[in-house]
C-alpha cells in the first residue's frame, strides 16, 4: 500500500509512447507511487524492466478501456495499492487515431475510437472517482488534442482525422461537465502538441523526451482555476486555448 508521504499517480496507456514517458518522468522522484496499465503486460517490456529496478514504487495493471466490464475490477486493483492514501493524480492518456474524414469513415471505426477515446477515460474516472475523493491533490487529466477544438479547425486538422477530432471534442464536454459536478477536483483537458510517437508519426515536430517534463511541471503546479479549462503545449510553453 502507498505510504502516507507518497505521490500517487495512475497513468493509463504507460506501455509506450506518451504513457510510457509520463511513467519515466515520474519515476524519477522517489516520492512518486505510479499505477500504470497496459492491455498486455506480460508484453510491456519496458515496463516491466522498469517495475523489476523499482517494486515499490511502479504498478502494472491489465486495461484495456473498452472492456467496460474489467474496469470496476481494474479500480478495486488500483485502490488496493492506493489504501487510504488515495490518488492524487489521473492521467486519463491512452488514446487512438484514425487518418479519415467526414465523408470516409466507417461506422464500426467511429465507434470503437469512439469507446477508446470517450467512453472508456469517462468510465475510468467513474471508477476512480472514490480513490480520487481521498486523494490530496484530485488532479483529473484528460489528455486531449487541439485537433478537438472546434475554433482552432481552420488552423490544424481541416477535415483530417474526423473520427478522432469528434472524440477528442466530445472527450472535452465530458471534461468540462465533470468540472461542473466535481469542484473539489481539479479536471482539465490537456493536448500534448504533435509528438513523435505511433499515434502522432515520426514526422511530428515534438519529441516527448522534450515535451512531457514541461507538461508535468504544468501538471503539479495545476490548480482550482485551471479546472474546467483547455490546454495546449504550444511554443514550449502550456497555454489556455479555447474549446
Ligand atoms: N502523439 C501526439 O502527437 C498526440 C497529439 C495530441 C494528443 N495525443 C494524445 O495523447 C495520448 C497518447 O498518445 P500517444 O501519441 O502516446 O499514442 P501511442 O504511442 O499510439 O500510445 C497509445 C497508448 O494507448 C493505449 N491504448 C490504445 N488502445 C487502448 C485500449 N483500448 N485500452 C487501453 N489502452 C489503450 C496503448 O496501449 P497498447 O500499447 O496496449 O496498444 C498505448 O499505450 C492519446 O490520448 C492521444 O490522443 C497525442
Amino acid at each position: 500500500m502507498a505510504q502516507s508521504s507518497a505521490t500517487t499517480w495512475l497513468v493509463t496507456g504507460g506501455n509506450r509512447g506518451l504513457g510510457l514517458e509520463f511513467v519515466q518522468n515520474l519515476l524519477r522522484d522517489p516520492s512518486n507511487v505510479v499505477i500504470t496499465t497496459a492491455r498486455n503486460p506480460d508484453q510491456a517490456s519496458t515496463l516491466q524492466d522498469l517495475r523489476s529496478k523499482l517494486p515499490q514504487q511502479l504498478h502494472i495493471l491489465q486495461l484495456d478501456v473498452t472492456d467496460e466490464l474489467s474496469i470496476p475490477r481494474f479500480a478495486k486493483e488500483a485502490e488496493g495499492i492506493l489504501g487510504e492514501r488515495g490518488l492524487d493524480y489521473l492521467l486519463n492518456n491512452a488514446g487512438v487515431m484514425k487518418a479519415d474524414t467526414p465523408l470516409t469513415f466507417k461506422a464500426e471505426d467511429f465507434l470503437s475510437t469512439f469507446k477508446i477515446n470517450v467512453l472508456g477515460p469517462a468510465l475510468v474516472l467513474q471508477a476512480l472517482s472514490p480513490a480520487l475523493e481521498k486523494g490530496r491533490r484530485k488532479v483529473v487529466v484528460n489528455v486531449s488534442s487541439r485537433l478537438g477544438s472546434i475554433s482552432a479547425v481552420g488552423k490544424v486538422g481541416r477535415q483530417y482525422a474526423a473520427t478522432y477530432s469528434a472524440c477528442k471534442a466530445a472527450f472535452n464536454m465530458v471534461t468540462v461537465k465533470t468540472a461542473c459536478e466535481k469542484p473539489e477536483f481539479i479536471v482539465y483537458a490537456l493536448s500534448p502538441g504533435h509528438n513523435k510517437t505511433d499515434l502522432g508519426g515520426s514526422a511530428a515536430p515534438l519529441d516527448p523526451k522534450e515535451t512531457i517534463p514541461v507538461l508535468l511541471k504544468f501538471i503539479v503546479a495545476s490548480a482550482s482555476e485551471h479546472s474546467g479549462k483547455s490546454w495546449d503545449y504550444w511554443g514550449d510553453k502550456v497555454q489556455e486555448y479555447e474549446w
